[in-house]
């Protein structure tokens, strides 16, 4: 009986110090994405979790309800919720969420003036306490509360990335695999610039088993007319799920992109993922953000990765990236700080 306890409780050490040494991954925001991450990254078992939300009710609920599953699924990391951003400190990971998402009739623009405030204080809160972390942004409008993050934060560029592409190329890869009726794992795709209604869904770098979609055009696979309302309807896409849902816009397909960022980071996976990244003369721009090929690795946002546009294909992106300069103008005409 002595030896069998002491065996247990030797056992129960080592699982604990493993739990000791999982990398640390804090949610900013425990709304709809921020439960969402919380429960896909417990079950994937990526570290202990922290659930961080100005509202300490629901963080707390939230994570005692995700630590209650784990008699179901057999996760072993821990999860807490707080209000206290000192729980959150040398984070690993950081994934922003805090924020008002859309409602019918809004555009992710109409949310700058609020969420830019937020994002102010949610800097404030993590730039001294994980100053290593390696920060994704998902707080809307996107490509502009990214580039204010990083700003108020000060953390180095390639630390802070935004998850925007990687849900637009997943959703259009999702309508092309229906209308071609071909399984998603086979379609390749990349929908880079602005996340907004100018993004750009990339036709010659969508493939479908090594055939790009100007050639499926041309071989009459699919007409030019239902790939534009393919690429519109991917524009559209979170529209169409806000006026679905009526409160609140999407959640669980962020959310798994926002997981995807962090998994190639956290196990070096060094994959290539569109993610709004600081762009530093890469594609002709500089001192912005916007949606490009990234390599994630250990190291961060390691590389932008400038695949070759064609002439439409590089106008398009033009336009996008045009779009996000304007609206961080408008975002440093609320806030000045931003526009020196
Ligand atoms: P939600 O409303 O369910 O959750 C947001 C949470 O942020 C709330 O629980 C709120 O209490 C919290 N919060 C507000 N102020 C805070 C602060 N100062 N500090 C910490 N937490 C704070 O919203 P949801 O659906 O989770 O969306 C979050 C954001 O993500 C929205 O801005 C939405 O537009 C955006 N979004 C971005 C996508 C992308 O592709 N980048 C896709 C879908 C949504
Ligand atoms: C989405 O694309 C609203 O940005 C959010 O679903």
């Amino acid at each position: 009986m002595a030896i069998r306890y002491k065996i247990r409780s030797r056992i129960y050490y080592a699982y604990n110090e493993i739990k000791k040494m999982s990398k640390k991954i804090s949610l900013i925001g425990a709304g709809q994405i921020g439960g969402t991450l919380a429960h896909l990254i417990a079950i994937k078992e990526l570290g202990n979790i922290v659930l961080f939300d100005v509202a300490e009710g629901l963080a707390k609920g939230k994570a005692l309800d995700i630590a209650q599953s784990s008699g179901v699924t057999g996760f072993g990391v821990d999860i807490i919720g707080t209000n206290n951003y000192e729980d959150t400190k040398n984070s690993d990971v950081i994934i922003i969420t805090a924020g008002v998402p859309r409602k019918p009739g809004m555009s992710r623009d109409d949310l700058l003036g609020t969420n830019l405030k937020i994002i102010k204080q949610v800097a404030d809160g993590i730039k001294n306490t994980s100053p290593k972390a390696f920060v994704i942004c998902i707080t809307n409008p996107l490509d502009v509360i990214v580039m204010a993050l990083q700003k108020y934060s000060g953390l180095p560029t390639h630390k802070v990335v935004g998850m925007a592409g990687i849900l637009d190329s997943s959703r259009f890869k999702y309508f092309l695999s229906k209308e071609l009726k071909e399984p998603i794992k086979n379609i390749e795709s990349l929908v880079l610039g602005g996340h907004g209604d100018t993004m750009v869904p990339m036709t010659k770098q969508t493939k479908i088993k090594n055939k790009n979609l100007n050639e499926l055009v041309k071989e009459n696979k699919i007409s030019k007319s239902k790939l534009d309302d393919i690429i519109n309807r991917t524009r559209k896409g979170g529209a169409e799920i806000v006026k679905l849902l009526e409160r609140g816009s999407a959640f669980y397909a962020p959310a798994a992109s926002g997981v995807e960022m962090a998994e190639s980071y956290i196990k070096d996976l060094k994959k290539t993922l569109p993610c709004a990244a600081y762009l530093n003369g890469e594609y002709g721009y500089s001192n912005i953000y916007a949606g490009v090929p990234v390599v994630i690795s250990k190291k961060g946002a390691e590389k932008i990765v400038e695949i070759e546009l064609e002439k439409s294909e590089k106008l398009n992106f033009d336009i996008s990236v045009k779009a996000v300069k304007e609206l961080f103008e408008s975002a440093g005409k609320i806030d000045p700080t931003l526009a020196k």
